[in-house]
This record gives structure tokens, C-alpha cells and sequence, in this order.
């Protein structure tokens, strides 16, 4: 097997994953792997922008009051000043790397700013509606041209590996990963200092999901498998707008079209927003989500419409050239037609429990980006709030990594031994993945969905412990493939959300039971903090290290 050495390892290349890298090329030797094509992320498809309080009319403070407020009481107050007040010394940085935020027209250099929900006010730089894609293009680029970052495309993790598994004498600490070259079929290691897991989110957990194929909370399982704690799980955020289309997979509709007017239509034909907030379109997401899914159950609609056909073509070509574009390829002219949309799984707010510099519970270990939960969202995450939070935590992370370079130097290296495939041979039953992965979306789109009670939550919990143990033990048996990998990570995701939910007795943000409809006043800030043994409650660590 073949082992490589690295200074600083970064697992993932999003946003928070390539400017951690990019800030530590000119000290480190930097690997970035990930699981495919290196442009490949939630980040590239983020259309909205990120929010910061730029606009001579906003403050820092009014941007920290709104994210508390769509938090519900679990934002950890501290990690929102500092992120959120950082937010345009990063913004600055971003534009000095080359990205180009849009300006108002005949407004010299002021920003043209969107306003999406829970934004007392606009706040949201963009570059058209491609921001996420700007973003990655111009910091694949500005990687590329450090010779001291190598980018390893196709590589999966496979597991961390913490001295504690190894037996290695000394406090625990993380010193690296093991991969799947999804091209050769090779298992190696990578031995590195520090570890940052930048993997992003989880939507692939759910039938229905705004995010790309990659998302299925690799890092987030990772973390878990070596005993970390993983906190507010039970929060996943559906964004109100997916397409809803036969030939449109995943794609998402910004909440930006709705800051530029438009409403929502149910099957009859009628503006139902304002019967559910005083904030019709514009209310947190969690409230336009639940409004759409109980108009479609109470009318048995297939989904409700988007109506922006009160702007002209112009307008809407020059603002939204990617989603106009788009629609209009499915027969949809976005200036004449309403556009049929249904809530999908779009954002994770927990993840791995960490502070705003990516810290996690395990030495030389990092989380940047989605997989992490920094206190930032709470129970409900605002707008365009993820990728500022991506950008500054890249950069105190790769701060503080420097820092410890500095003192104490590289930790000393630790032997990874090679990876044991046992009796495993290579599968002949690939119908199982394919059969349980299609299991676990639809239990969890079904059972575990903006809605939930003890009842569908009880019956997703036996469902995916019973996938579990299947996967498993097709895990020991079979050579390991990415699908099985991210098979085996989907399911634990998928558990950590369930247990997460059940242990949440009250509705909060985004998290909404029938059983306990209101929010407990006897729990408030109360977060869900899952911590399990390394291997977790199904030990499910190859069997070398059992
Ligand atoms: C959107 O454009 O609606 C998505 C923005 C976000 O999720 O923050």
C-alpha cells in the first residue's frame, strides 16, 4: 500500500476545503483529496450568494439579530459575532483572489445586493446567480498556481485514522486518512500533521434534494467513526423552491427570485403565504417549507407554483441568466409561466461540533464548511449565511493550523499500517447497494421529512438499523467501491438525524413534531449532542482494527 506524506491534509474541495488549502500554500505542503472531479461540490451550485453586512445602511449587528432570530434559540451567540463580524474584512479578501460581486448599474462601485428570507434587509453579494461556481472556478485557479498544494481528484475516504486505533503510545491525535483511488481501485494512506475535513453536507440522505450526488455526509460519518461529538443533527433545512420537474434533478430554484417578488400559488390558484406569516414569501425557510407541504397534503397537490411573472424578461435574463436559462430549456418561460416547485433537502445545520476555527474534539483534526457545526445556524440557518460561515472558518482554521506549525512544529509521524482486505472479495451483488441506498432516501424522505412524529420516527429508526447491520456486513465481505463507501456513510448519517429527532421533545426552527408541537421554554439553547464510543453503536470499523 502505498502511503503519502503530506504537511496538511484536506478532505474535500468546496469552498471551505480550497481556501483552507489556499491559505496554508505558501507554509505547507498542502494534499486536497476528493471524492471526484475537483469542481464537484455543494458550493458550485449555490446560486443565492453570501450574505454580509456590507450596505451603508446595515450593521453587523442587525446581520447577528436576524441569524439569532431564524436560529430559534440555539444559536451559540459568540460564533455568530465573530463570524458574522468578519464577514466583510472576507468578503474584501474574496475580491482581491478575483471574484467579482455584482454592482448595482449606474451605482458606481455599491454592491447590487439580493434579499432572501429572514434578511430584515438586502444582503446578499452575488455574482448572477453562479456565485458558488465563480467562487470554485476562481480558487481551483488560484490553487492550481501553488506548487505546493497537490489536488488528488477520485481519491474517497475511506476512515481517519486516530493513534488510539493504532495503539500508538501517547494522547490520541489524528494522522491522517485512508482512500479509495476511485480510478485504480488502490487503497493508500495519507500521513499528514493535520487532517481538515471540508466534505460539505448530507441532502443525498433524502429522496428529494437541491444538493449534487457528492453530498452524503462522508465527513460527518468519519467524525463520528472515531468518536467525535456530532451536535443538532435533527436540523436539516428544506429549501421551499426545488424545480419540479420529471427531467430536473436537483435543481434549485434561489430564494433570490422570491426577494425580487415572487409569490407562491397553490393548485387553486391562490396566494397562500400570507395566511401562514406576516412575512408571506419572505419568512424563514422553515416556515415557507412547512406552509408548501401542508398545502400540498391538505389539497393533494404534486407540488405548488412560483410566480415571478410580473418582471419583465429583461430583468429576470439579466438577474437570474442561469435559472432563466434553464426553466426556459423545460418549456418554461420564467417571464410568462409559473414555475412548479416542492421543498427539498437542502442544508445540514449540524455536523461535527466544532468553534470557528474548525477545532474538533480529536487533536490534529479539523472541520471546516457544512460538516461542521459551529453554533452559527441553530435550529434553522439563515440565508446565505453558509458560505460566509465557509470562508471564515477556512481562514481562522488555516490560522490557527499556522500558528501551531510555528510553535510546536509537525507532530512526529506515526506508522500507518497497510490496509487489510481480510477475506473480502470483490462483490457480486451490487443490487444490494443499489436497493438499500434507494431504502434510506425514501425511509428518511418519508418517515424523518418536515413533519415528524414519535410514530414515523420510531419506524425509521428500526428501518435504518436493520440497513445497517446489512451494510455492514456487506462492508466485511465485499472489496470496498465508493458506492458502498458512501452507502455505509448515508446510513450512519442517516441514524445520527433519527436519534437526533427522538431525542428532541419539542418543535424548534426546523426540526417539527406533531407529538410536541411548541418549543420546550424549559430547554432553551439545548443542543442534541450525539457521542459514541469510537466504531459507534454498530461497531462497523474494518475488521483489522475490531
Ligand atoms: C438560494 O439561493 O436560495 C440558496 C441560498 C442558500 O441556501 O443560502
Amino acid at each position: 500500500m502505498e502511503t503519502v506524506e503530506c504537511d496538511v491534509l484536506v478532505i474535500g474541495s468546496g469552498l471551505a476545503g480550497l481556501l483552507t488549502a489556499y491559505h496554508l500554500a505558501d507554509e505547507a505542503r498542502v494534499l486536497v483529496a476528493t471524492k471526484r472531479e475537483a469542481w464537484e461540490s455543494n458550493t458550485n451550485y449555490a446560486q443565492g450568494g453570501i450574505a454580509a453586512a456590507v450596505a451603508p445602511d446595515d450593521s453587523i449587528e442587525a446581520h447577528v439579530r436576524d441569524t439569532l432570530a431564524a436560529g430559534a434559540g440555539l444559536c451559540r451567540e459568540s460564533a455568530v459575532w465573530e463570524i458574522v463580524g468578519a464577514g466583510p474584512a472576507r468578503i474584501r479578501e474574496l475580491e482581491r483572489l478575483g471574484i467579482r460581486f455584482e454592482r448595482r448599474e449606474g451605482h458606481g462601485e455599491e454592491y447590487d445586493l439580493g434579499r432572501e428570507g429572514g434578511h430584515s434587509r438586502r444582503r446578499v453579494l452575488h455574482a448572477g446567480d453562479i456565485t458558488g461556481r465563480e467562487l470554485i472556478e476562481t480558487l481551483l485557479a488560484a490553487v492550481a498556481s501553488r506548487s505546493n498544494v497537490r489536488l488528488c481528484p477520485h481519491w474517497m475516504a475511506i476512515d481517519l485514522v486516530p493513534t488510539g486505533w493504532l495503539g500508538a503510545p501517547g494522547p490520541d491525535r489524528c494522522v491522517g486518512a485512508y482512500f479509495l483511488d476511485r480510478q485504480s481501485g488502490e487503497i493508500r494512506a495519507v500521513r499528514a500533521g493535520w487532517t481538515v475535513l471540508a466534505t460539505g453536507g448530507a441532502g443525498k440522505v433524502y429522496l428529494y434534494t437541491t444538493n449534487p450526488d457528492v453530498a452524503t455526509g462522508d465527513g460527518i460519518a468519519l467524525g463520528w467513526r472515531v468518536g467525535l461529538p456530532i451536535r443538532n443533527m435533527e436540523f436539516i433545512q428544506f429549501h421551499p423552491t426545488c424545480l419540479y420537474h420529471p427531467e430536473a434533478k436537483s435543481f434549485l430554484i434561489s430564494e433570490a427570485v422570491r426577494g425580487e417578488g415572487a409569490v407562491l400559488l397553490n393548485g387553486a390558484g391562490e396566494r397562500f403565504m400570507p395566511r401562514y406569516d406576516p412575512r408571506a414569501e419572505l419568512a424563514p425557510r422553515d416556515i415557507v417549507a412547512r406552509a408548501i407541504d401542508h398545502e400540498m397534503k391538505t389539497r393533494g397537490d404534486p407540488c405548488v407554483w412560483l410566480d415571478i411573472t410580473h418582471q419583465p424578461a429583461e430583468f429576470l435574463i439579466n438577474r437570474f441568466p442561469n435559472i432563466y436559462a434553464r426553466c426556459l430549456k423545460l418549456g418554461l418561460d420564467m417571464a410568462r409561466d409559473r414555475i412548479p416547485v416542492v421543498p427539498a433537502a437542502h442544508y445540514c445545520c449540524g455536523g461535527i461540533e466544532t468553534d470557528t476555527a474548525g477545532r474538533t474534539a480529536l487533536p490534529n483534526l479539523y472541520a471546516v464548511g457544512e460538516v461542521a457545526c459551529t453554533g452559527l445556524h441553530g435550529a434553522n440557518r439563515l440565508a446565505s449565511n453558509s458560505l460566509l460561515e465557509a470562508v471564515v472558518c477556512a481562514y481562522n482554521c488555516a490560522a490557527v493550523i499556522r500558528e501551531e506549525m510555528r510553535t510546536a512544529g509537525r507532530p512526529p509521524p506515526v506508522a500507518i499500517p497497510d490496509w487489510k482486505i481480510g477475506d473480502a472479495v470483490p462483490s457480486d451483488e451490487a443490487v444490494v447497494v443499489e436497493h438499500n441506498w434507494n431504502e434510506v432516501r425514501t425511509c428518511m424522505w418519508d418517515y424523518v421529512g418536515i413533519v415528524r412524529t414519535n410514530k414515523r420516527l420510531e419506524r425509521a429508526a428500526r428501518r435504518i438499523r436493520n440497513l445497517r447491520l446489512e451494510i455492514r456486513q456487506y462492508y466485511k465481505q465485499y472489496l470496498v467501491t465508493s458506492d458502498v463507501l458512501e452507502l455505509r456513510n448515508l446510513a450512519a448519517v442517516a441514524e445520527l438525524i433519527i436519534r437526533s429527532a427522538r431525542e428532541r421533545r419539542e418543535s424548534r426552527g426546523l426540526h417539527y413534531s406533531l407529538d410536541y408541537p411548541w418549543a420546550d421554554p424549559a430547554t432553551p439553547g439545548a443542543d442534541t449532542v450525539i457521542r459514541d464510543p469510537p466504531g459507534g453503536p454498530i461497531h462497523d470499523l474494518p475488521e483489522s482494527w475490531g
